[in-house]
């Protein structure tokens, strides 16, 4: 009688084991579309589910006076194979993300200091954007253009997650003003002059 109930049992508990809880990153090895390989759980302690980092404003004494300090799975493997990650964004007066995408995931920011004015343009070419307080959140779907500016006369801090552990981040004007493609075709394909491609190309490093 007690016999065929604690099999049942048993049979249910092996099943339950085999479920994976995590897969927590392994760096050294190589990494595929699903993301990385796991590391042993054996070998996986509470700190590859802690991360530490996000307290402090990232360096924002660059051209675009912002700063994004990622945790993402290369910085945090705890999150590998888990769907979601986090970053801290913080922007100086005056500073920018330039217009951007995450190929690999949607995002939710939510503003912790100042005010941002956060934007993104959907593929109809439809433009919502808007200055977010303190408190405010905004959501920005896979795939599309997005950018955020200061939108307060003191340093504004937000924290952004994602809906991926690997986003992926490619910003327009690096895309376009970044790197080898000759001035010719960047003209042909963005309909500017020649000499602001020139200029943008001096500014961001991009060279032909
Ligand atoms: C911030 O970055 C600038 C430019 O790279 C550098 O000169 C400066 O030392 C950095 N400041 C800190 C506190 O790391």
């Amino acid at each position: 009688m007690f016999l065929p109930i604690l099999c049942i049992f048993s049979l249910i508990l092996s099943s339950h084991a085999a479920v994976q809880d995590f897969c927590v990153g392994d760096l050294a090895a190589p990494e595929g579309p699903a993301g990385y390989s796991c590391k042993k759980p054996a070998k996986v302690t509470v700190d590859d589910f802690v991360f530490s980092g996000l307290g402090m404003a990232g360096n924002t004494s660059n051209l675009i006076k912002a700063a994004v300090t990622p945790a993402f799975a290369p910085q945090f493997p705890g999150l590998n194979g888990l769907g979601l990650s986090i970053a801290r964004l913080d922007l100086a007066v005056g500073g920018v993300v330039p217009m951007h995408t995450h190929p690999g995931g949607s995002e939710v920011l939510l503003v912790t200091q100042g005010a941002i004015c956060a934007g993104f343009i959907s593929s109809a070419n439809t433009v919502y954007f808007k200055t977010l307080k303190k408190g405010d959140i905004m959501i920005f779907p896979q795939g599309l253009l997005h950018f955020q500016v200061n939108g307060a006369g003191i340093p504004s801090t937000a924290f952004v997650s994602f809906s991926s552990p690997q986003p992926g981040l490619q910003i327009l004007d690096y895309a376009l003003f970044a790197n080898d493609l000759p001035t010719e075709l960047v003209v042909q394909t963005t309909f500017l002059d020649a000499a602001v491609v020139k200029k943008l190309k001096a500014v961001l490093g991009g060279t032909n």
